[in-house]
């Protein structure tokens, strides 16, 4: 099955989302299989977001990351990658359409609330980088009634 590296950003944390962010992954049928709440070291943020090194917001990025933990998930199911970029919505919270996660919670992008991967492969990366010891491996007995 599917899954997605998905991460509650500081400003996310801060201001009291956490629990409405899980709620809209688990209502829509999507299973937790990782959790944890870290505040992470710059060179850690830097591994993460390295493809976009060269950008000019790469600096602020990663001091956004860094400036107070994160909440780091693991959640699974069918396209759960594509399925859940469409609950976090479009990366500018300008453009997110209401409904969506930063169209709802969200103004700029330089602190758009939540992460999440925005490939199969890039899941699969992001997932081996942030839960190194790995996940929990169980099935819900809901499982029968979503699918
Ligand atoms: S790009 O330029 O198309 O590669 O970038 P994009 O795919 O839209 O976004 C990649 C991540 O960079 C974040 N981002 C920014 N952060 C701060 N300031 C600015 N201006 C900015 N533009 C893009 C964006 O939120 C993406 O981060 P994640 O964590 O993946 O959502």
């Amino acid at each position: 099955m599917e899954q997605s590296f998905i991460m509650i950003k500081p400003d996310g944390v801060q201001r009291g989302l956490i629990g409405e962010i899980i709620s809209r992954f688990e209502k829509k049928g999507f299973y937790l299989k990782g959790l944890k709440m870290v505040t992470v070291e710059k060179s850690f943020a830097e591994k993460h977001y390295e493809d976009l090194s060269a950008k000019p917001f790469f600096a602020g990025l990663v001091d956004y990351i860094v400036s107070g933990p994160v909440v780091a998930m693991v959640w699974e199911g069918k396209g759960v990658v594509l399925t859940g970029r469409k609950i976090i919505g479009a990366t500018n919270p300008a453009e997110s359409a209401p409904g969506t996660i930063r169209g709802d919670y969200a103004i700029v992008v330089g602190r758009n609330v939540i992460h999440g991967s925005d490939s199969v492969e890039s899941a699969r990366k992001e997932i081996a980088l942030w839960f190194p010891e790995g996940i929990s491996a169980w099935q819900s007995n809901a499982h029968s009634w979503i699918y």
